[in-house]
């Protein structure tokens, strides 16, 4: 992905912040901005609260306290949140899917749900897109009839239907095996080329993130410890991060290891 110049006018600016339960604060104070066309990844230890940020956007979750502008708007007029939810949308971490519709209608409900254009345009595009995530022959079939990456692209799909200008993308990849994981990754950044949204990237995966970024987020105790290229997150020094990145690492190569003994089909 083409990092585009770092002067384009922020598409969110997130002020200040706060979410907690009950006596467990999860976001202390978290600021950043994403600019308009960028590719954000957010990075963070699970349970650091990465999905819980992503929704006090979009609203699915209420804040303590901060709040967030879309192109210069708050996101508290519900006019202005209406303005984003109609040209966003969200890549959930466990997929959503519907699982009592097939694979086409999945992908035909958001363009249902927002009403615009006839039932003949509406199929024209979920033809479009499926062939695009090749899932064009598992169209009749049902989201449990599909292999984890197939799920994957389906949710892809579904968010990619109505050509959003902003995707949210929680662990696009998290539960896939290599293989799959670098099939689905490969297709949401030649997807993110074509198309120029911009997209703000939950992952765990250092490696993932450090390729396709124009701006790397690391989220740590409720508060955004870098923001910067991702250039400098490699070479950052900085005791904590480097311990961060090293785990990860770590992880990431038990984790293969302890999948190659399976031989996945995409
Ligand atoms: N609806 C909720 N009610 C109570 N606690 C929650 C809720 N959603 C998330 N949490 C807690 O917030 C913390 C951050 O969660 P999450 O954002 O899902 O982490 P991650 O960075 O892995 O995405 C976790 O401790 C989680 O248990
Ligand atoms: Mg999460």
């Amino acid at each position: 992905m083409t990092p585009p110049p770092s002067d384009n006018p922020p598409i969110l600016e997130v002020r200040h912040l706060r979410k907690s339960f009950a006596d467990r604060t999860v976001l202390a104070d978290v600021d950043f901005d994403v600019p308009t066309g960028a590719v954000v990844s957010i990075l963070g230890r699970s349970g650091t609260g990465k999905s819980v940020l992503l929704k006090c956007i979009i609203g699915l979750l209420e804040t303590d306290g901060g709040h967030v502008l879309y192109k210069g708007e708050s996101l508290k007029l519900p006019e202005v949140r209406s303005r984003l939810r109609q040209s966003s949308s969200y890549v959930f971490q466990q997929n959503a899917l519907f699982d009592s519709a097939t694979v086409f209608e999945n992908v035909l409900l958001p363009l249902r749900a927002r009403g615009k254009g006839t039932r003949e345009e509406w199929e024209v595009k979920v033809r479009k897109v499926l062939a695009r995530l090749e899932l064009e022959e598992s169209s009749e079939r049902y989201p449990a009839e599909l292999s984890g990456g197939m799920q994957k692209r389906l949710a892809v799909a579904r968010a990619l239907v109505t050509e959003p200008e902003l995707v949210f993308f929680d662990e696009p990849t998290a539960g896939l095996d290599p293989l799959r994981r670098n099939a689905v990754f490969s297709m949401v950044c030649e997807l993110q080329r074509e198309r120029g949204f911009t997209a703000i990237l939950v992952t765990h995966d250092v490696q993932e993130a450090l390729v396709v970024s124009s701006r790397i987020l690391w989220l740590d105790a409720g508060r955004v410890r870098f923001n910067g290229e991702a250039a400098s997150f490699e070479a950052s020094q900085e005791p904590e991060l480097r311990e961060f990145r090293d785990n990860i690492e770590a992880l990431r190569a038990t984790l293969q290891k302890s999948r190659s003994s399976h031989s996945p089909t995409l």
